[in-house]
């Protein structure tokens, strides 16, 4: 059963360079999974929220390419949140949380590491089942 102290915080290589910086991510290295897929999040108007949901196999691993922005994990009986704001720093987040994206500054870009296709029977989009899905998972 994943918690939110699975949620881990990678810093990933940096070449710092007069003529620009440049950060890099291999799949089963700095992403601990190999990649089936990716998709970016940007344009979000001020004051709105992405990704209220859960992953029932997908996990993931989000970087703020650009701008700023919130990742809330919740196990349903804790939660944590992150603070993205280097184009450095990458969250790794496991299957089976509860994670939301708010206070998204302006111009800010998302990029997203899945290591499961898109499948819409692998999201849970309802808060209440997520908590059942944890307490079945816990007895
Ligand atoms: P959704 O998962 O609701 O976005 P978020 O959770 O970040 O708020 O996805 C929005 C729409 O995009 C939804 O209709 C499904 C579609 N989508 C894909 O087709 N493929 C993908 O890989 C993702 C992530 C979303």
């Amino acid at each position: 059963m994943t918690t939110v102290d699975d949620v881990k915080i990678i810093e990933l290589p940096r070449f710092l360079d007069a003529r620009g910086n440049l950060s890099f991510a291999e799949q089963n290295h700095q992403i601990p999974f190999e990649i089936e897929r990716t998709y970016w999040i940007y344009d979000v108007p001020g004051g709105e929220q992405r990704g209220g949901h859960a992953f029932i196999k997908n996990q993931e691993v989000i970087i703020a390419l650009s701008g700023s922005f919130d990742v809330i994990v919740s196990d349903g009986a804790n939660s944590r949140k992150f603070n993205l704001n280097r184009s450095y720093y990458a969250i790794y987040i496991p299957n089976g949380l509860w994670r939301t994206m708010e206070n998204f500054s302006t111009n800010s870009f998302a990029l997203e590491f899945g290591s499961e296709p898109f499948n819409t029977m692998d999201y849970v989009r309802d808060y209440d089942a997520f908590l059942k899905m944890k307490q079945d998972e816990a007895v």
